[in-house]
């Protein structure tokens, strides 16, 4: 396995052609529908171990009814993403190395470490490669905390805002902008022509998730700050510069803002 393109920075404003067709050929080339067996795991074990772990309390998960949180992204479309928490390439072990020590991965991540045995890892990730779900969207009722609190962590740029502002930006026009910048290239986006793609987390129901990248409070001014620079929030992350504007990325965060 190349981690080329994982640690790649570019810190150039405009992504290099090249990245993004390595990135998307990583797409194309990946063994979609293989992963699941990969794992050695069993689907239906892992549903259990879901469930007694609570990991629903802060991801939307399908088939896993109950609460649907937003702390995390929701975990819709596993097997057909490239990239697991912005960091590592989408493969079966790093799934499991992901769920048994999130941590490790990423140390300012808030999903917690929960202790998870390599067993349950691999049935786990055999279930969430195995459901698709890509309509499943994170409850819209009012915020309550998880049942797993992110412990010590301390997400960047203060705490989540329980009612954010609505942002100033003309939501039509970033609309507009998110389509012009090639967003939609690693971004599932409603509304926005052509952004299907599951390179990066899909981005329906963007606005109900309290936290951006598992680290930043989901509020306006860190949305644009999230956009203009994602590197300077999170060091290791796969999502480029593409030196977006403060205006655009201000009428971006107001579209994103609609999408709850
Ligand atoms: C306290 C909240 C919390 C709990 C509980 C939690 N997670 Fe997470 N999870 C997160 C956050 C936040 C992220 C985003 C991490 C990042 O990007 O650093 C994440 C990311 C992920 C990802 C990568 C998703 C993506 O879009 O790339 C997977 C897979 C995942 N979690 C699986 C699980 C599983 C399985 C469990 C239960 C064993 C679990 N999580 C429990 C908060 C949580
Ligand atoms: C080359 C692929 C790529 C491009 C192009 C891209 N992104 Fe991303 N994006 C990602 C990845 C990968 C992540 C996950 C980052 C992480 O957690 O470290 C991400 C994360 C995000 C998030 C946070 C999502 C979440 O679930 O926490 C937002 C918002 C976002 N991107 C918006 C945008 C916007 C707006 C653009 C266009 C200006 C854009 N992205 C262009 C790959 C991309």
């Amino acid at each position: 396995m190349s981690l080329g393109v994982v640690t790649a920075r570019r810190p150039e404003a405009a992504i290099g052609a090249g990245l993004l067709a390595l990135i998307l050929m990583a797409g194309c080339t990946a063994d979609v529908g293989s992963r699941a067996a990969a794992t050695g795991g069993d689907p239906e074990r892992g549903e259990a171990a879901i469930r007694r772990y609570g990991c629903s309390t802060c991801h939307a998960i399908p088939g896993i009814e109950g609460p649907r949180g937003r702390v995390g992204p929701p975990l819709t479309a596993m097997d057909r993403r490239i990239f697991l928490a912005g960091v590592l390439p989408n493969t079966a072990d790093t799934m499991i190395l992901w769920i048994s020590d999130p941590r490790g991965v990423s140390p300012q991540t808030l999903m917690p470490d929960m202790d998870v045995s390599e067993g349950d890892a691999r049935d786990i990730a055999a279930y969430l490669y195995s459901v698709d779900g890509a309509e499943v969207a994170p409850d819209r009722a009012p915020y309550a905390p998880p049942a797993f609190l992110p412990g010590e962590r301390r997400p960047v740029g203060g705490a989540p805002s329980l009612s954010p502002d609505a942002p100033s930006g003309d939501p039509e026009r970033g609309r507009r902008q998110l389509a012009a910048y090639p967003c939609g290239s690693c971004h599932v986006i409603p509304g926005v022509d052509g952004a299907d793609h599951l390179v990066g987390p899909p981005l329906a129901g963007i606005a109900s998730r309290r936290y951006l990248a598992g680290r930043l409070p989901n509020r306006p001014d860190n949305v644009m700050r999230w956009v203009q620079a994602p590197q300077a929030v999170k060091p290791s992350t796969t999502m480029p510069d593409l030196g977006v504007t403060a205006a655009d990325a201000r009428d971006m965060a107001a579209y994103l803002h609609t999408l709850r």
